[in-house]
């Protein structure tokens, strides 16, 4: 199996958390997300100690909202004493609601809205992760305005190509997020922001792409962040205290993937740093990072029900499920992989060939396709490994289909975290 959080039962049926997933989709109904409660844990504990470890703890974990924003999920990442970025309105509201102290909120996104702004404002974020020049200008109005100094970053593209997907690339010149190195704007934007009273630049940030293996890209953004800093310092005589290099790190999805430990990725980023700030006689600044999907991303799993085997012959048998695109678009956005196992036959072995298809009317609505499962029969439980980030945070109504539950696995129990929605809910807002 894809890794040691997933296990077999005597039942011959799958397992996460030591509770039996084909009991799950029983109870809870299908589609249903499934996520392990320690894993996540572990997974904050890991970048926590990684940093006390290299770092001395000059450090903060910002748990990145987007792959997987709940009430649940904030309040989990408040007991780790993580602090969590927002990219929206919403999932500000959202980790507000639950009582996150906004002071160890960190506010992103290429275009908040004034209302966001204010929101934020008016709630007291911890910092407020600055895109760009007409951004800067409102928010230093409306923070004179509410007669408040809000503490930022400046959001830097250091110009870094990493090998990822290219819509999940964030790093390079010709990207919609924050101030580019090479054309000068992100030093003339310090230029402005040293002219205003409302606003106080305590650091810049960047953020160079999303599932990334490799750690070269990361160990030169140390060096071009600091690079900067340095510069900021020579130009302008001011010394940021603070560097965020955003998220990025890679989760394992395919038995053939080799992501990097935790341990390893903060331990090279540290010692990056601290051979940059040698290098330009440059003070350590306090580190921050965002994963998202290495948080929420590894041990967690989308239940489905078999309900269609249509064998082409000498074309592929399609095997039709309860959920799809609606609940997991990755695939037709990325062609991301995945595994995928029937959950009651998890004892058989994998010698089916199948393609995985939704139930939106709609020939791309693929899960996954020639992929190895059991062989498969009406009425199976399905099971997509590898789901917890960015599937229902990225969730849709496509068609019309109510968005899946929920629950949080632990130690062998389980507990509804995210209702299902029904019909009512569909036509709520319709008028
Ligand atoms: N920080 C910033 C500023 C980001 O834009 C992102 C992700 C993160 C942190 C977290 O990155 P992570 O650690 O999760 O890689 N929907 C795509 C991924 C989009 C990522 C967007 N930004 C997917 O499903 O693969």
């Amino acid at each position: 199996m894809l890794n040691n959080r997933f296990g077999v039962n005597e039942k011959g049926n799958l397992t996460l958390g030591g509770v039996d997933t084909v009991e799950l989709a029983n109870t809870y109904g299908t589609p249903l997300y499934v996520m392990d409660e320690n894993d996540i844990r572990n997974n904050c504990r890991e970048f926590k100690s990684a940093f006390d470890k290299y770092y001395g703890g000059n450090a903060r974990v910002y748990f990145a909202s987007k792959a997987f924003s709940c009430k649940e999920m904030y309040r989990i990442v408040e007991s780790e004493m993580l602090c969590t970025d927002v990219v929206s309105g919403g999932e500000l509201y959202t980790a507000l609601s639950v009582g996150f102290p906004a002071e160890k909120i960190g506010f992103h996104g290429n275009n908040k809205t004034p209302e966001e702004l204010a929101l934020a404002l008016d709630s007291n974020v911890g910092r407020i992760i600055v895109d760009n020049i007409y951004e800067l200008h409102n928010l230093n109005a409306m923070a004179k305005d509410k007669n408040k100094v809000q503490k930022i970053l400046l959001r830097i593209k250091p110009g870094i190509d990493c090998h990822t997907h290219d819509y999940v690339k964030t790093g390079q010149i010709d990207c919609k997020f924050g101030f580019a190195l090479e054309n000068g704007e992100a030093v003339k934007a310090v230029e402005e922001v040293l002219k205003m009273e409302n606003v106080e630049l305590v650091g810049i940030h960047c953020h160079i792409g999303s599932q990334i293996f490799e750690t070269q890209p990361f160990v030169d953004a140390a060096d071009i962040m600091v690079a900067l800093a340095k510069n900021i310092k020579d130009t302008f005589g001011i010394t940021l205290s603070e560097i965020n290099f955003g998220g990025g790190y890679g989760v394992k999805y395919l038995e053939t993937d080799k992501p990097v430990s935790k341990d390893e990725s903060i331990r090279l980023l540290c010692e990056a740093v601290k051979t940059a700030c040698e290098t330009y006689e440059f003070p350590l600044p306090a580190l921050s990072i965002e994963p998202g999907r290495s948080i929420v991303g590894d041990a967690n799993l989308t239940l489905y029900k078999i309900g269609v085997v249509k064998n082409i012959e000498n074309v592929r048998t399609y095997v039709s499920i309860d959920g799809g695109m609606g609940d997991n678009p990755r695939y037709a956005l990325y062609n991301a992989e995945y595994e995928v196992v029937v959950a009651n036959k998890a004892d058989k072995p994998r010698d089916f060939v199948a393609t995985i298809a939704g139930k939106c009317c709609e020939s791309g609505d693929l899960i996954q396709e020639h992929t190895k499962i059991q062989t498969p029969e009406v009425g199976d439980t399905l099971a997509v490994l590898t789901t917890g980030a960015y599937n229902y945070s990225m969730a849709s109504n496509y068609n019309r289909i109510p968005r899946p539950a929920a629950v949080m696995v632990k130690d062998g129990e389980a507990r509804l975290i995210i209702k299902r929605e029904n019909y009512e809910d569909l036509i709520l807002k319709d008028i």
